[in-house]
């Protein structure tokens, strides 16, 4: 996600501005820049793609002074990351500026009205609809006689939130108001520091702790006007909202990841929303689809399509394990899956009309990018269901979809998996509603997946139950995970995160193969958890439950039912929310996520940076 600070005080707001975006480079991002009012009233910006320290070499060549500024780190959403699409993004006056963190839902429909205006666009941004329409209201002849400029940019301000959908969490800038900053926040957080003499506004504390501990925090649909030694907080309708003072007790160090322990565990915590932003502005009721316009295919090219190959490596390649379950179920396509790294070898059979998709959190894994060049190399159409916008494998595709989960730092991927799969089951709905899915089954399903969010809180909830149950098996030495249906392709998952976090010699099976082989290792050492949600097969799992039982192996059951036997046949039993069976394999992860989290602290491992492992396998 982005990052945002600003700073209003009687030193130069520039070399504030670059150190506090710098303390935000752990929330990963690919270009930045910085606004200030300059001492000649100007708004004065400059911009940079990569790290800051570009930045800083461009502000070097061409300085740039002012006691007040806005900076940003971008994490691009909407537009590759460029120059151009940096933030902070100018309106046509060159009058006022805005940097902002979030997506806005509607920014197509506005940008089109407010091109119908004959506003000129400059970027590819979901931003950018910002600062035109608080430029639109500031400078509108009836917002004129609303008094002074800072009522008049107040007002302003109000009145364009009040038209986004979606979250954000802005800062704005206008040189006719030059002493002022005004933010903005709904869905994404905004933070005030009270410095001496100075005051300052971020997406997190991060950004300024070096400079001050007392913060007060905005909430949803509430509006700041800061000064250097007053601020002002107001609801959207700009009636007074009073906020109280907070002093930090986190030490410095630990605010990079938010106050968790690992960037594993904050990742797994931000899942209510990133898998919020997998979804939001897809969920098309009236039409009863998702919209995933990336796609760039036709109702022909759906209707034609007959064979979906699914390519990629860890993680992401159990997400299209899911994505098979779920597309042949709503699509009626058939769904192959396989390992990038032996799909490019096998001189894979594609013909005109097989769909390919690659799967990557990075975008950079390098098996994956030869298996999609080998898929187009035989004539595939490749789409790439990826989260870093304008990634190697994202710019490759014919079209994508972007998962939007935000920068996942931790090695262990956690919230990119259930972006992935609630991709997957958006990109079955798409194909199936074209295919012959029919409306009241689509509704339905993307009912259910709107209440993702509040399912996933309520596994966050009962951490410390599952923290219990998972340090009981630290030091476990070899462990199964057994799933059936879409279930196996979690079990999988679990058995990866707990092997790559622990170095427990972890494996994932199809609970049924267990008598065909894996079975003849269970004794009382061996550790078994065994994925039992509520379905037609649940009976089944139950006898594969008693088959670990009966040769005294350890069992840990995580199901969403009330079955005695299970409770009977489990040394310990992990209680899940209920919801719609398609979304069961995205819920199933996350205990399986804390299970391995919490094993692992307890066995003192590097969590963020197990050994042998990278972030992103750029090598073959
Ligand atoms: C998963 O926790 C691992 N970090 C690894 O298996 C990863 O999923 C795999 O390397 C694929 O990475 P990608 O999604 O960036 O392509």
């Amino acid at each position: 996600m982005c990052g945002i600070i600003g700073f209003i005080g009687r030193t130069d707001a520039a070399p504030i501005l670059i150190e506090g975006l710098k303390r935000l480079e752990y929330r990963g991002y690919d270009s930045s820049g910085i606004a200030t009012i300059s001492s000649a009233g100007k708004i004065e910006i400059r911009k940079e793609i990569g790290k800051i320290v570009e930045l800083e070499k461009i502000i070097k060549h061409n300085p740039i002074n002012g006691k007040i500024g806005i900076a940003h780190t971008r994490w691009a959403t909407h537009g590759g990351a460029t120059v151009t699409n940096a933030h902070p993004h100018i309106g046509q006056t060159g009058k006022i500026t805005i940097v902002h963190n979030g997506i806005i839902e509607n920014y197509a429909t506005l940008k089109k009205h407010l091109e119908k205006e004959g506003r000129e666009f400059t970027t590819e941004t979901d931003s950018e609809v910002i600062v035109h329409l608080i430029e639109r209201y500031y400078f509108d002849t009836d917002n004129q006689d609303d008094g002074s400029p800072l009522t008049r940019l107040e007002k302003a301000v109000s009145d364009t939130v009040k038209m986004l959908e979606g979250t954000f969490g802005i800062a704005v800038l206008c040189d006719e108001v030059p002493d002022t900053i005004i933010g903005a926040r709904k869905g994404s957080p905004l933070v005030i520091g009270i410095g001496k003499d100075s005051m300052f506004i971020a997406s997190d504390i991060n950004a300024f702790v070096t400079y001050t501990k007392q913060v007060i925090y905005l909430d949803d649909n509430e509006i700041v006007t800061i000064n250097r030694d007053t601020y002002q907080t107001k609801n959207f309708e700009r009636a007074p909202v009073s906020k109280d003072i907070e002093e930090i007790s986190w030490d410095v160090d630990e605010i990079g990841r938010a106050g968790y322990d690992h960037f594993m565990l904050k990742e797994i915590c931000e899942q209510p929303d990133s898998v919020r932003n997998a979804f939001i502005g897809r969920l098309l009721y009236e039409q009863a689809t998702a919209k995933l316009g990336g796609l760039k295919l036709s109702n022909k090219d759906i209707l034609n399509i007959d064979r979906i190959l699914i390519t990629a490596c860890g993680t992401a390649l159990h997400a299209g394990m899911v994505g098979k379950y779920i597309i042949e179920q709503l699509a009626g396509i058939p769904v192959e899956v396989d390992f990038a790294s032996e799909f490019r070898y096998r001189n894979p059979i594609i013909r005109p009309n097989t769909l390919v998709l690659a799967i990557s959190q990075s975008g950079e894994t390098a098996d994956t990018l030869a298996a999609l060049r080998e898929a187009k190399q035989k004539g595939a159409t490749v789409m790439g269901i990826c989260n870093v916008v304008g990634s190697t494998i994202a710019r490759e595709c014919d079209g994508g979809v972007y998962v939007h989960a935000g920068p996942e730092i931790g090695v262990a991927s956690t919230k990119a998996f259930t972006s992935q799969v609630t991709v997957m089951i958006l990109l079955a709905i798409y194909f199936g509603r074209v295919r012959g899915l029919s409306r009241d089954i689509a509704n339905k399903l993307m009912k259910e997946i709107e209440k993702l969010p509040g399912a996933i809180h309520a596994i966050l909830d009962s951490k410390e139950k599952i923290k219990k149950v998972a340090v009981k098996y630290a030091g476990t030495k070899h462990a199964f995970f057994m799933g059936r249906n879409d279930q196996y392709p979690v079990a999988l998952e679990g058995a990866l995160k707990l092997k790559e976090i622990s170095y427990i010699d972890a494996n994932g099976y199809p609970a049924a193969e267990m008598k065909h082989g894996p079975i003849a290792l269970i004794d009382e050492e061996h550790l078994t958890v065994a994925l039992a949600p509520d379905s037609p097969l649940l009976e089944k799992m139950i006898a594969n439950i008693q088959e670990i039982r009966a040769r005294n192996g350890k069992i840990v059951t995580v199901t969403d039912t009330k079955n005695q036997m299970i409770e009977k046949l489990s040394d310990d039993v992990i209680k899940i929310p209920k919801v719609h069976p398609a979304l069961k394999p995205i819920l199933m992860a996350l205990p399986m996520q804390l299970f391995a989290y919490y094993v692992a602290v307890a066995m003192e491992c590097d969590v963020d940076q197990p050994r042998n492992l990278a972030k992103s396998v750029t090598v073959e």
